[in-house]
């Protein structure tokens, strides 16, 4: 198991997004309190989910506005037609973690 530091509790607020380096890519989002973490790049083309627009616990992507369930991966519109990865998140002594696998 590859164990990444996100960041401390409370610097990701609800409703925000981090982008964490990895390969690939990994965003860990701050869904009201609750910590999720999916692969970063859209299943639809090269782009960011990270720096997508987070609206509960849904992520559009900023490129051509696909919709992805942040807590199953799951892909909700179009233009994306395929799920993304989903991760482990951890958190401990007051520090955010993702389990890259
Ligand atoms: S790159 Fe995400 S919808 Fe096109």
């Amino acid at each position: 198991m590859t164990r990444l530091r996100v960041c401390e509790v409370g610097e990701l607020e609800p409703g925000d997004a981090a982008q964490v380096p990895n390969t690939p890519p990994i965003a860990v989002y701050n869904v009201d309190g609750e910590y999720f973490a999916t692969a970063d790049m859209c299943s639809h083309d090269d782009s960011s989910l990270s720096d997508g627009y987070i609206e509960g616990d849904q992520v559009e992507c900023a490129w051509h506005f696909a919709k992805f369930c942040i807590r199953t991966g799951r892909v909700l519109s179009a233009p994306a037609n395929r799920d993304i990865a989903t991760y482990p998140v951890i958190v401990e002594d007051g520090v955010v973690y993702v389990d890259a696998g």
